[in-house]
């Protein structure tokens, strides 16, 4: 039998075979798109938060991918590094895209040229046309980003084409140099630039002492763990696509064994394939076989340092979070402080150590383990 490829993605920034159970996402994108494009304004942003691993960089990824194919747009993709401002590089992919459309016509975007200070949008299929001609004579703001962000989109429009502008990781930014950009943003609203900002980050982004307004403005989504009906197409149609399909009952088992977090799904999928590597089919058998070697490289590819990454009194801490968890569904300061035998302010600075190193996240009063399935491993131990 000739080899097949594994076509599960188990990974982080790696899109999966199949993107499945993100279709409010893909609609928020499809209408940034429209308004930028046939109504010639700039969409408010879309902000997508997450825990760990549940899709996020894929989308910004889908999204700009989306934007490519229906009116051949560039994108422009910032990760945010920890202690690291972001401007340099988002400067350098700002040029780079100005660049790159002052050498090089798309043909794909044909469809939507300048034509007389009009581009007709045949590419979305509606046949629409609008005016995109833009005031010339603005002198550039004064503000680098402005100033590249200006530059490149007056070379977007000239070409009839605009901007997908994605910023991932954004929690790591400061929130000096994130009200910068937003103010870039917010100044040129009125500039009808076509261009689509979807910016994605950890549910800290949320923080209301970090908050920045034009962000709050925007269209927030939550992603989380996908429902057991998308999870099982995450894990059926690739395998059906491949050729070597997943018999009903693998599939529940490794629907149930994943709980539905995007990154497991292409853990235990990869691990099923590999067990079924000399079958037609993947049987229960191969995917019961394919279930401890897929538990343990999620415990310690995931779970394991962050673990170790805790002192001793962290890992106490953080035993008695997912302990009630696990119990009760939900764990806060008070109960964790109870919980241990301790009162609050003796305590309180192991819940800040490991809200800031990122092992836990708070929603309102609530402490949550930010990677999918931590507490259940934790209580487990
Ligand atoms: N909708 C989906 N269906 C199936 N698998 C998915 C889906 N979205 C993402 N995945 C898979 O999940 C894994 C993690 O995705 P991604 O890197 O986008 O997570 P993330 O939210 O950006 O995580 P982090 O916060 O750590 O950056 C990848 O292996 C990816 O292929
Ligand atoms: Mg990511």
């Amino acid at each position: 039998m000739s080899r097949v490829p594994n076509p599960y993605r188990p990974g982080f920034n790696v899109p999966p075979p199949a993107f499945v159970g993100r279709d409010g996402v893909l609609a928020s994108v499809r209408e940034a798109l429209d308004v930028a494009a046939l109504d010639g304004r700039t969409p408010r942003p879309l902000i997508l938060t997450g825990t760990r691993g549940v899709s996020k960089t894929v989308a910004l990824g889908e999204a700009s991918a989306l934007a490519a194919e229906r009116l051949g747009w560039p994108a422009v993709h910032v990760e945010v590094r920890p202690r690291r401002p972001f401007t340099p590089l988002l400067l350098e992919r700002l040029e780079a895209v100005r660049l790159d459309l002052e050498h090089t016509t798309q043909p794909s975007r044909r469809g939507t040229r300048v034509t007389g200070g009009k581009v007709s949008a045949s590419a979305l299929g509606v046949g629409a046309e609008l005016t995109i001609e833009r005031g010339g004579e603005a002198r550039g703001p004064a503000d680098p980003i402005g100033q590249a962000l200006d530059a490149t989109m007056r070379v977007a429009m000239r070409e009839g084409a605009g901007l997908v502008l994605t910023l991932d990781e954004a929690q790591l930014a400061t929130r000096d140099e994130l009200a910068a950009f937003t103010a870039v943003l917010q100044e040129h609203m009125g500039a009808d630039w076509p261009l689509v900002v979807i910016v994605a980050g950890l549910p800290s982004l949320r923080d209301p002492n970090r908050s920045v307004t034009y962000l709050e403005r925007g269209e927030w989504q939550e992603l989380g763990l996908l429902d057991p009906a998308d999870a099982r197409r995450a894990l059926i149609d690739p395998a059906a696509e491949a050729g070597r399909p997943l018999d009903d009952a693998a599939a529940d088992l490794l629907v149930e064994a994943s709980g539905g977090y995007p990154y497991a799904v292409q853990l235990y999928g990869h691990h099923a394939w590999r067990a079924s590597a000399s079958s037609s089919r993947i049987t229960v058998t191969h995917a019961r076989k394919a279930l401890d070697a897929a538990r343990r490289e999620l415990e310690e590819g995931l779970y394991v340092a962050r673990w170790n990454d805790a002192s001793a009194r962290e890992q106490e801490y953080l035993v008695a979070v997912a302990a009630l968890i696990v119990r009760t569904g939900e764990a806060t300061g008070p109960q964790v402080a109870a919980e241990l035998g301790k009162a609050q302010t003796q305590v309180s600075y192991l819940r800040d150590r490991l809200l800031k190193k990122g092992t836990l996240y708070t929603e309102g009063p609530r402490l949550l383990f930010l990677t999918p399935g931590m507490a259940e491993w934790v209580s487990g131990r």
